[in-house]
């Protein structure tokens, strides 16, 4: 598809915000390829995520996000999900490549609890004591961050193939010149 000056798009937003599915839909939309943060660092560091985090830590999983990051950041013609703490890094979504566009999926903490806890104990952060009370804290944390991508998209009742289409067809918009997205506050579409 003609997208104009955008080469690829990154999706961020809090665990459980459908990023992985919400960008493996879009990347076939729009066929291009899709890679996931997550997926990456746990396959180069030859280990599942939670036991990265076991293993060495999370500021050692924070280190490898940003390598990999960078990394398939220089990449065209894809779509990026990050893992939910990738964009909660001061002037992270700032520093974006031209080219990329930025959209946040937006979720509750309590639509994100529903769907982390079903898909079983692979969320490191939620573990332990009131999972709840964690998403919450860590979503107001993060909230200013997300806030910086250039779209957000209301995750909670939509479904994938209903953002996706979205995304594709703000791409389609803006490369007809239609749609002025920048980095900054973010157009809300819900
Ligand atoms: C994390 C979210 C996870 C994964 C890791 C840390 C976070 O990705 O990167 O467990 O800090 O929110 P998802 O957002 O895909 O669950």
């Amino acid at each position: 598809m003609e997208t104009g000056d955008i080469r690829r798009v990154l999706l961020v937003g809090f665990m459980g915000s459908g990023k992985t599915e919400v960008g493996r839909i879009l990347a076939r939309l729009l066929a291009w390829r899709f890679r996931d943060l997550d997926e990456e660092v746990s396959a180069r560091a030859r280990l599942p995520v939670p036991e990265i985090f076991r293993r060495w830590g999370e500021a050692a999983f924070r280190e490898w996000e940003a390598q990999v990051g960078e990394q398939l950041l220089r990449e065209e013609e894809v779509v990026l999900a990050t893992g939910g703490g990738w964009a909660a890094v001061p002037g992270r979504l700032a520093a974006l490549p031209p080219g990329t566009l930025s959209v946040w999926l937006r979720v509750s903490a309590e639509e994100a609890v529903r769907r982390a806890l079903s898909d079983g104990p692979v969320r490191p952060l939620l573990q332990g004591g009131d999972a709840l009370e964690k998403a919450r804290a860590l979503l107001r944390e993060r909230e200013p961050f997300y806030r910086h991508a250039a779209v957000a998209l209301d995750a909670d009742q939509s479904e994938p193939l209903e953002l996706a289409r979205h995304v594709e067809h703000l791409l389609r918009r803006r490369s007809e010149g239609f749609t002025p997205l920048s980095a900054g506050e973010p157009s809300i579409h819900e």
